[in-house]
């Protein structure tokens, strides 16, 4: 199906006490990784695209948004299309107006560097437009680390507040400060799991993790437990990419054709991708084998 309904894949997840899996697309290639590793899974993801690869890219979301809305709509699971960190207000207002017709099923409108009342209003503004155009809405409070050194990675999202912000934006997933840091190359991020089982107890929306790249096996294992709802991945793919074009091109210096480095790159993401989403959602591995 063409972007699958991200409200009713995180609803499904809260239903499992499990998480949907969020892998960050930069290009066509990325997003097939994604989509054959989810697919190898039989779990369904969200290609998340982030205001960084829009820009990337020079022209728009709206190429790199159709490429993955046909990739969801040719995938033999569910597909998810989701706006990530998006900051800037005309790309708030171009994915809104794009909204489901264009398959985009959600946005984070990421509001978390402005203080809290002005994140409030940000957001709040933000949601009420999304909402009318069908869209699921996730903000951030709180700093996760690593956001372009704009955040101190010690600082935690406190319960109350964070019940007090869902109230008043009307978002439905709060993605949260618990410990983990954007762009992490090591797997060693510890997390704050008696704050994500505080959040989950005070907030009544589901709650998203953010730099999952760095969080170890086990710990995402706990945080799903302690109640995370939503794992955003990046990083780990691109350093999966990046070292299998590494090896490749040290190996052969006379490599010219990028089809021969990209396809085994690709491969290396699906293969990373099936394998978060085995440690990330087992509870959806069971929805395949009933189907
Ligand atoms: O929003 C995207 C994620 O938080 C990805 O973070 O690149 O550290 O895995 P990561
Ligand atoms: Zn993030």
């Amino acid at each position: 199906m063409t972007g699958a309904p991200v409200g009713d894949l995180v609803a499904a997840a809260v239903e499992r006490r499990t998480a949907v899996p969020s892998f960050n697309v930069i290009g066509l290639e990325h997003a097939e990784g994604i989509v054959l590793g989810a697919s190898r899974a039989g779990i369904p993801v969200l290609l998340q695209i982030s205001e960084n690869a829009i820009r990337f890219h020079g022209g728009g979301m709206r190429p790199l948004i159709a490429a993955c809305r046909e990739l969801a709509e040719a995938a033999p699971v569910d597909i998810g299309i989701h706006l990530d960190h998006i900051e800037d207000a005309a790309l708030i207002d171009e994915g809104i107006a794009l909204g489901s017709a264009f398959g985009i099923g959600s946005i984070m409108v990421d509001a978390s560097t402005l203080d809290y009342a002005d994140n409030v209003r940000t957001t709040a503004d933000a949601v009420g437009r999304a909402h009318a155009a069908g869209l699921w809405v996730e903000a951030e409070l709180g700093a996760i680390g690593g956001k372009d050194g704009a955040h101190a990675p010690g600082v935690r999202t406190d319960p109350a507040e964070a019940a007090s912000f869902v109230a008043a934006t009307g978002v439905d997933g709060l993605a949260v400060a618990v410990g983990s840091s954007h762009a992490m190359a090591t797997r060693d991020a510890s997390l704050d799991l008696e704050l994500i089982a505080a959040l989950a107890a005070a907030v009544p929306v589901p709650l998203v993790l953010h730099g999952s790249s760095g969080v170890p096996d086990d710990v995402i294992r706990e945080a799903v437990a302690a109640g995370i709802r939503k794992i955003n991945v990046g990083t780990a793919l691109n350093i999966a990419y990046t070292g299998s074009v590494r090896s490749f091109l040290d190996a052969d210096d006379r490599a010219t054709d990028p089809r021969k480095y990209v396809a085994p790159a690709r491969d290396a993401v699906a293969d990373l991708v099936q394998r978060f989403c085995e440690v990330i959602s087992p509870a959806l591995l069971s929805r395949k084998a009933s189907r």
